[in-house]
């Protein structure tokens, strides 16, 4: 992910991203998981939401980019961090809830059914995964960057089993209903 990996790209996604933050999805996900439970974010960019997320949660926050996690150590110098890819997800630590907030539309459909199987092995029983993802029909690429659109339906083929959908809706970012969010829950069977 170049974009991400050079100081003027994250310095670029950091001018583009001002005025936006997850604070409406995680009042959602604030409705399924209790406080104090352990909250993984990937791809959390500049840290934003694991700032939001860290009022209420035991976060760990990861990004693929070495940039913004240097870039918030220094800010936060306790905070716990991984640099990790959110397909492979190489940690053999569990956590109770994985989030992340457009991220997962940097890496194609088939890398994330393996990322929800990765998903799936590192969250506690009971688990619960919360993403957001761009709708759209046509996948696009900006500034070398893939962006993978989904309708509800294709995110669901996506999904399968290993996960009980809890609650699948559009939402509006920038344009009204241009984004999805879906709460899933780790299957028992
Ligand atoms: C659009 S930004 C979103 C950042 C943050 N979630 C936010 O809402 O501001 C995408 C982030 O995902 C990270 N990223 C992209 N592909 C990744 C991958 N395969 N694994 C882990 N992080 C990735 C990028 O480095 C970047 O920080």
């Amino acid at each position: 992910m170049e974009f991400y990996d050079s100081e003027k790209g994250v310095d670029q996604y950091i001018k583009i991203a001002e005025g936006y933050d997850g604070k409406e999805l995680i009042k959602i996900l604030q409705d399924f998981l209790p406080e104090k439970s352990s909250v993984f974010e990937l791809g959390m960019g500049p840290g934003k939401d694991l700032d939001i997320l860290r009022k209420k949660y035991l976060v760990t926050g990861s990004d693929s980019s070495q940039i913004f996690l240097d870039r918030y150590e220094k800010q936060n110098p306790d905070a716990d961090l991984l640099k990790l890819d959110a397909v492979t997800l190489q940690t053999d630590r569990k956590f109770d809830c994985v989030y992340s907030n457009k991220v997962l539309h940097h890496i194609t459909g088939q890398e994330l059914k393996k990322s929800f199987q990765r998903q799936n092995e590192i969250l506690n029983s009971n688990g619960i995964a919360f993403h957001s993802f761009w709708r759209g029909d046509k996948d696009e690429n900006i500034e070398g960057m893939l962006f993978t659109k989904y309708q509800i339906d294709g995110l669901k083929k996506i999904i399968g089993n290993s996960f009980d959908i809890l609650k699948i809706n559009h939402y509006t970012e920038m344009e009204k209903d241009d984004s999805i969010y879906v709460i899933l829950r780790k299957s028992s069977s």
